[in-house]
């Protein structure tokens, strides 16, 4: 079975709870909420949530209490997608093959549509089946968005545009930018599944890799991909001359750097069984993948 059919009965699962946390009976309506669905209903890879329950899956067995940590975590993505498009921002016309939130609406809807799916991430993960582990999966939701996680690895970013970063510091962007997000999703699609703390700090080794390597292939295909097949504008980063690891490493050490995550994620796993499979393959996805 190739990954794409292994993970569509997931993508398909999380959409289904997507829509109805989004379904036209919350209380948002009309502009608002249109621009809300727009943003998360246009054909992203769901790499989020399937991790988090692939990370269920190696710990269970079974993916069905990942169900609320998996959509929380892809409309915090897809509201930091709704926000580093804007003008102010990376200034981007063009998502997963559509005009932008921005473009499509305003700058003023994409931006309340960005604040009220941060919100309705949290009201997804409410929903969760097991409240005990409610305090745990907020703080890993909270610290992976905020001041600690992605917001911060965005401001970063911004400050970063026309700096030379040294390894380190690129490093420490990409961890805060997409890495940590990353790691959320795998660690609360575990928790989900009450993994023990042996168990959480191997996972979080294998997601801390994948992070990694998931923006550093991002920062490849910016400079080798096509935008039809990306569906966002190709050379977008040398455009705003952002400090990437092609920029700053060359695509070769860039790939080798790639690869070298990805032996360190699956390494991670190596006291895991054939329920980890979906981990695996997705590890080996990130940097296989093409848009
Ligand atoms: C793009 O994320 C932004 C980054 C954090 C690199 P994805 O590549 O997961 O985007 P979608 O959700 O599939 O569109
Ligand atoms: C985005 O990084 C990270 C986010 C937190 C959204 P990029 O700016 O490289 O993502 P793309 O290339 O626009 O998807
Ligand atoms: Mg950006
Ligand atoms: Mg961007
Ligand atoms: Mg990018």
């Amino acid at each position: 079975m190739s990954i794409q059919e292994h993970i569509k009965p997931l993508m398909e699962r999380s959409d289904h709870q997507l829509d109805q946390l989004l379904s036209a009976s919350t209380s948002a309506s009309g502009q608002l909420l249109d621009a809300m669905r727009y943003s998360v209903f246009n054909g992203g890879k769901r790499f989020r949530p399937v991790l988090a329950y692939a990370a269920c899956q190696a710990i269970t067995g079974q993916i069905e209490d990942a169900d609320a940590s998996a959509a929380a975590v892809e409309l915090i993505h897809a509201y930091s997608l709704v926000h580093d498009d804007l003008p102010a921002m990376d200034d981007d016309d063009l998502r997963r093959g559509q005009p932008t939130c921005h473009i499509k609406f305003d700058e003023a809807t994409a931006i309340l549509a960005g604040d009220a799916l941060q919100t309705a991430a949290f009201t997804a993960l409410l929903k969760h089946n097991n409240p005990g582990h409610l305090p745990k999966l907020l703080s890993e939701l909270t610290q992976a968005s905020g001041a600690l996680g992605m917001v911060a690895g965005q401001m970063i970013d911004l400050a970063s545009v026309g700096h030379t970063l040294d390894v380190a510091a690129l490093e420490n962007m990409h961890r805060h930018k997409t890495g940590a997000l990353i790691c959320a999703s795998v660690r609360m699609g575990a928790i989900a599944g009450n993994a023990s703390e042996t168990q959480l700090s191997a996972l979080t080794t294998y997601a801390q890799a994948l992070g990694l390597a998931f923006q550093v292939q991002d920062d490849i295909l910016d400079v080798e991909g096509d935008t039809s097949t990306l569906g966002k504008q190709a050379g977008a980063d040398a455009a705003l001359d952002k400090p990437t690891y092609p920029a700053l490493l060359g695509l070769e050490q860039a790939k080798a750097k790639a690869h070298e995550l990805v032996d360190t994620a699956l390494s991670a796993l190596e006291g895991f069984g054939p329920e980890a499979h979906l981990l695996r393959e997705l590890a080996r996805y990130v940097i296989q993948r093409n848009h």
